[in-house]
């Protein structure tokens, strides 16, 4: 069985949810804390083992590029300054050489073509898929999680978690045939699926393992929920000659994509971290009581 060595990251949405911040910032660079979301996205995903990282960028995304690379005059002010600790921090995050890759997806067409933009550089290998609208807090990563399932059981692991039945129409659902604990098999999966309809209320995550035969599915760019290509519906066609895994991971779900997700993103992980745990409960609870 192949490892997987490589992640598509999509990150050519355009963030309308949280404009006017959106407007010069990709929304994948807005800071959570004291970073931006894709470095959390990032470590994830190097945690997991992963080696290479193909991001799938538009216009106006020339910043992440940027942001994985040196910043020479910053970093010989810092180095002027002594103030080793930060230096160090951003210098650690930067990619070893040909550690990253990027392609453009020159249309919005859904994250189904997204994907499919990365097949040259994926090639004929298993790979993972990190939608960076979602951080994961868990202890192992969730992508970790993805990839000792794999390990165990191979075939094409879907990453869910459950949501209320009435918010299923936001996401991929998937219908489970055999549970196992946190493991399900499935027998379908659906993409945005109408109020009511729902085969459960497993959400599709944002973390995916994939084998490359999704790419010759996906070529046929046929369009569906909310007209676009969806990743969701090549993979219930690879479903029917391919295994195909649920795995519920342990973690806490930080959507980012929304105000309020950014705003739990960023309070939750402020009180996860020791130095800053204590202060960010303070300004919480003085905010809740004024
Ligand atoms: C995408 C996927 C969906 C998944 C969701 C998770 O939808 O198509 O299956 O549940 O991400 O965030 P989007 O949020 O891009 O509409």
């Amino acid at each position: 069985m192949k490892p997987v060595r490589k992640a598509v990251l999509p990150v050519a949405g355009l963030g309308t949810r949280v404009l006017p911040g959106t407007k010069t910032t990709p929304k994948e660079l807005l800071n959570v804390v004291d970073r931006p979301i894709l470095s959390y996205i990032v470590a994830e995903g190097r945690a997991a083992g992963i080696e290479h990282f193909v991001f799938v960028t538009g216009r106006s995304k020339g910043a992440i590029e940027d942001y994985f690379d040196h910043q020479v005059e910053l970093e010989a002010q810092l180095e002027a300054k002594g103030k080793t600790a930060i230096l160090k921090q951003l210098r650690d995050e930067l990619p070893k050489a040909g550690e990253m890759s990027f392609v453009r997806q020159m249309q919005p067409l859904g994250l189904g073509h997204a994907v499919w933009c990365a097949r040259d550089i994926i090639g004929d290998e298993p790979f993972a898929v990190l939608l960076p609208d979602v951080i994961i807090d868990g202890e192992p990563g969730a992508l970790s999680q993805l990839v000792d399932v794999y390990n165990r059981v191979g075939g094409n692991i879907v990453a869910v978690e459950q949501v209320p039945m009435e918010d299923t129409h936001k996401y991929g659902v998937v219908a489970p045939s055999k549970i196992d604990g946190r493991l399900a098999t499935m027998s379908g999966m659906v993409e945005k699926p109408p109020q009511g309809t729902a085969p459960s209320n497993l959400s599709i995550a944002g973390r995916y393992i994939l084998q490359p035969e999704i790419f010759g599915l996906l070529a046929a760019q046929e369009k569906g929920a909310g007209n676009e290509i969806q990743l969701t519906d090549s993979m219930a066609r690879l479903m029917g000659v391919q295994d195909f895994h649920a795995y519920e991971y342990e973690g806490a779900t930080y959507d980012c994509g929304d105000k309020i997700g950014l705003l739990r993103a960023n309070v939750g992980l402020a009180l996860k971290r020791p130095e800053l745990a204590a202060g960010a409960r303070a300004a919480v609870e003085a905010l809740l009581k004024a």
